[in-house]
């Protein structure tokens, strides 16, 4: 149902690398919803992935880029300005990997030099990314920039590993950055903490199945799709949250705010 929440908006989406992606959904609902965007991933992500192909559909261009990298960013913004013959007015972060998740190292063994590479992807890309939007003046005022987070970042969940501190870390990046964007150009930066979803980067999580049943069960409403958690970010994006900023937002079908659901324990 499109309401042409973002007609004659223009946004920047990060992370759509197959059909399962968040960042695939919301690129979608996002062009339903009247916006022009500009698609990037990492290099190798054009390799393996089918971002040409969503390309094509939304008649969007693709503009390569490695989120840890600040000239890459720099040539992204840049590139996407020119082609939109103007401002950004939304970004999504959707970007999230661990290489001790990757590689199976236990949380009480893992490799610091790979945290170090999990963290500049996972977060400080966030920063990365804000830092050169502000520097080159790239945003639209009352523009919109979201981050995709999990509530590992509050909450414990042994299996996640480092990617908690990445998100606690991001979430971070949101509010600090938020206070700078907000001051300075009128920007709001919040992050989407979503519930568990199958995606590439959600199902390398050890014991992904039983982790998605559970929060399902634990969620009155029951996990939150990725096509909601679109619909959520449309919202975010469209001038109908112009005072929300430097929040983290739960998407998760009232995960976070449960303690115990008697269908946990089958009762
Ligand atoms: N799937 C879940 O259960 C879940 C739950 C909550 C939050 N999230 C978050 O949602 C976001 C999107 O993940 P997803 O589940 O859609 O999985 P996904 O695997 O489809 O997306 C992750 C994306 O990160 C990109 N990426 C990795 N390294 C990069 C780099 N150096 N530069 C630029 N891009 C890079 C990948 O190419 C990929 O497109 C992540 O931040 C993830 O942590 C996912």
């Amino acid at each position: 149902m499109a309401n042409n929440l973002l007609k004659g908006k223009t946004g920047v989406i990060f992370g759509a690398l197959d059909e399962q992606s968040i960042a695939w959904k919301v690129a979608e609902r996002c062009h339903e919803e009247g916006a022009k965007l500009v698609l990037t991933n990492a290099p190798v992500a054009m390799r393996f992935g089918a971002i040409n192909q969503l390309a094509e559909k939304l008649n969007a261009p693709v503009i390569p880029a490695d989120a840890t990298s600040l000239e890459d960013l720099e040539n992204l913004f840049s590139k996407a300005t020119e082609h939109f013959g103007g401002k950004i007015d939304f970004v999504l972060h959707s970007i999230g990997m661990s290489l001790n998740v990757r590689k199976k190292k236990e949380y009480t063994d893992l490799n610091y030099e790979w945290m170090k590479t999990t963290f500049d992807i996972s977060a400080i890309s966030f920063h990365k990314v804000m830092q050169t939007l502000l520097k080159q003046d790239a945003m639209n005022e009352w523009g919109s920039i979201a981050g995709l987070t999990y509530i590992a970042a509050q909450r414990v969940f042994p299996d996640y590993s480092e990617m908690a501190e990445s998100k606690a870390l991001l979430e971070s990046f949101a509010r600090s950055f938020g206070y700078h964007f907000g001051t300075q150009k009128k920007v709001r930066v919040n992050t989407v903490s979503q519930s568990p979803t199958w995606t590439t980067a959600g199902s390398g999580v050890k014991g992904f199945q039983e982790f998605f049943d559970y929060a399902d069960k634990m969620s009155p409403l029951g996990n939150a799709s990725a096509d909601a958690c679109a619909d959520y970010c449309v919202f975010l994006f469209s001038d109908l949250s112009r005072m929300v900023t430097m929040q983290n937002l739960y998407h998760d079908g009232g995960f976070s705010s449960m303690g115990m659901n008697p269908a946990v324990l089958g009762l």
